[in-house]
């Protein structure tokens, strides 16, 4: 069993008020017009970037600095929430399902050899994001899924697929999709019946996350598993390529199709005696989906009819839930996170953001754990998030109501810390609109402020950062930087996270004079963040943190 107690920092008192800001998607990238972050009016976070140069500096947020396979892979939510609450770097969902279908244990473990029961008589379903984005699934992933199963006796295989648009560029859901189709006409010829059943758009059907909207679970729901959806072709192609003719229509937000035969009937519902594998290794987009495939007594919608399946995640999505019971690849093992250390050593703590990112500095923070560790000294709030529409519509989002909440926290003397999200930079930059992302950039740093004045008030501490990038950079760019054109001659929208690196500033009455940023940390990355913070509440942190950031001097 691990020891909690924390040592004392050899100079940095307790008792303050600790302000951690996590601007979701704000990266520091080349001013230039389609840098949200630089054309929009943000007095604030150019205030600490321009300050004292000792208190901002720039940390990695993407690639092997926060547990990704390469440093190709840009940064996203998942994993730099983990890194910043966790002070360590863990092997990610994407690293560990690599890593098992390269040596093949994935075909050993307990969760394959469990849906496997079913290919005699059953049908394998496979459901997730198709995408070579490697946030929420890879494509390259379930290729392989579906080469493995079927050598190892799946003889119907059917897909269910989610079009992306959001971690990739929209429109690349009609390349996906051929590169699978190749794939499962190949098993054809083989004898495998193998072919996509269904698919949608992520953001309207499936994959809503922390419960913001669970008609969108129940669209897919029933194009899944029921086989039923307002659009019926033919393939897949077809489908996509057809709803994206419509005015306005992009890959994250296509309607729910189901591909029938001739004679009109679905292709591939689930039901009684077949295998669902959710091949998504990222929980957050999952979890729900999850839960109607796995829950007796769901009641979030009526599922109509509940097939009797042999269901695995991709990963365990919940630890505390054990959900889904049964999985293909062991999620990372996080404990001992900052925010336990904290409480355990009597740091009360109050956590918020807005439905869309509240899982963020909560559960992710906390090591993919949900709940409290300690009721009596932390409180987390959710401020209820927009549904149904899409974030441009409403750039400012709740980052005002999230603002006033925290300082009303800080001003409350209950807490010694306070950690938020404010989402605007991210959510609205997935959107793709760039108007709207300066209008969400503008209000997150207006969040910002409210924050830091409260800080100021009580004498407190802040430390503003953010856990990946988005907002700086909306568009598509050549290696030499410039903004590439598609065939229209239009500029390419980059609606995705970038591998930017973002800022930590520090500041504020109570941080003591003689601190600053070290200059001997070569690449410090976002899970550097969590032993600065322990120190700035008086502690050191435990050996096997990632090493502090600051330090502090006579003067
Ligand atoms: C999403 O799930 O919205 C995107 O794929 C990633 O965004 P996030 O990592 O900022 O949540
Ligand atoms: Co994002």
């Amino acid at each position: 069993t691990a020891n909690w107690t924390l040592p004392d920092h050899p100079t940095l008192p307790k008792g303050k008020t600790v302000a951690v800001v996590v601007l979701d998607g704000w990266g520091e990238a080349s001013p230039d017009q389609y840098n949200c972050i630089h054309v929009a009016q943000t007095p604030v976070m150019d205030s600490l970037k321009n300050g004292a140069p000792e208190k901002w500096r720039l940390v990695k947020a993407h690639g092997t600095a926060v547990g990704l396979p390469s440093d190709d892979d840009m940064g996203n939510s998942e994993v730099g929430h983990n890194a910043l609450g966790a002070g360590r770097i863990f092997a990610q969902g994407a690293k560990l399902v690599d890593a098992a279908l390269a040596s093949g244990k994935i075909w050993e473990d307990e969760g394959f050899n469990y849906i496997k029961e079913s290919f005699d008589k059953g049908t394998l379903h496979l459901i997730g994001l198709l995408s070579d984005g490697g946030v929420h699934s890879r494509l390259d992933q379930v290729q392989l899924i579906v080469k493995g199963a079927s050598e190892r006796g799946a003889k119907r295989i059917r897909l269910h697929i989610l079009t992306d648009g959001r971690d990739v560029l929209d429109g690349s859901s009609v390349g996906f999709i051929e590169t699978i189709e190749k794939d499962l006409a190949q098993l054809r010829e083989q004898g495998v019946d193998a072919r996509i059943a269904s698919g949608g758009g992520r953001m309207y059907v499936t994959m809503d996350r922390y419960e913001n909207d669970w008609s969108v679970v129940k669209r897919g729901w029933d194009a899944q598993v029921l086989g039923e959806a307002p659009h019926k072709f033919q393939n897949a192609l077809e489908a996509v390529k057809t709803l994206r003719a419509e005015p306005k229509a992009n890959d994250q937000y296509l309607p729910p199709f189901v591909i029938v035969d001739e004679s009109g009937k679905s292709v591939g519902p689930i039901v009684d005696g077949d295998a669902v594998v959710t091949f998504n290794f990222r929980a957050d987009r999952m979890v729900m989906l999850a839960k109607a495939l796995e829950f007796p007594d769901f009641d979030k919608f009526d599922r109509v009819r509940v097939p009797k399946i042999k269901y695995a995640g991709m990963l365990q999505y919940d630890g505390e839930l054990k959900l889904p019971s049964k999985y293909l690849v062991s999620p990372p093992l996080i404990e001992r996170t900052s925010g336990e250390y904290l409480v355990k050593n009597g740091v009360r703590t109050f956590a918020c953001s807005e439905t869309v990112k509240f899982g963020h500095v909560t559960f992710f923070w906390n090591g993919n754990r949900s709940g409290y560790f300690d009721e009596t000294r932390e409180e987390y709030v959710e401020i209820p998030s927009d549904s149904g529409i899409t974030f441009n519509e409403q750039p400012k989002m709740k980052a005002l109501e999230i603002a006033e909440r925290t300082r009303d926290a800080i001003l409350s003397g209950k807490f010694d810390q306070v950690r938020i999200n404010l989402p605007n930079g991210d959510m609205v930059g997935h959107t793709g609109d760039i108007e709207a992302t300066v209008v969400a950039c503008k209000a997150a740093d207006e969040a910002v402020k409210m924050v830091l004045d409260a800080v100021e008030q009580v004498g407190g501490i802040y430390l503003v950062t953010a856990d990946h990038g988005n907002a700086e950079d909306m568009v598509k760019r050549n290696k030499a930087g410039q903004p590439m054109l598609d065939k229209s001659g239009s500029i390419q929208i980059l609606t995705s996270h970038t591998l930017q690196p973002v800022p930590v500033a520090i500041g504020g009455p109570g941080l003591h004079p003689g601190v600053r940023f070290r200059s001997d940390i070569q690449t410090p990355g976002l899970a550097n963040v969590a032993a600065t913070v322990m120190n700035l509440h008086g502690f050191q942190a435990p050996a096997d943190y990632e090493t502090t950031l600051i330090e502090v001097v006579d003067n």
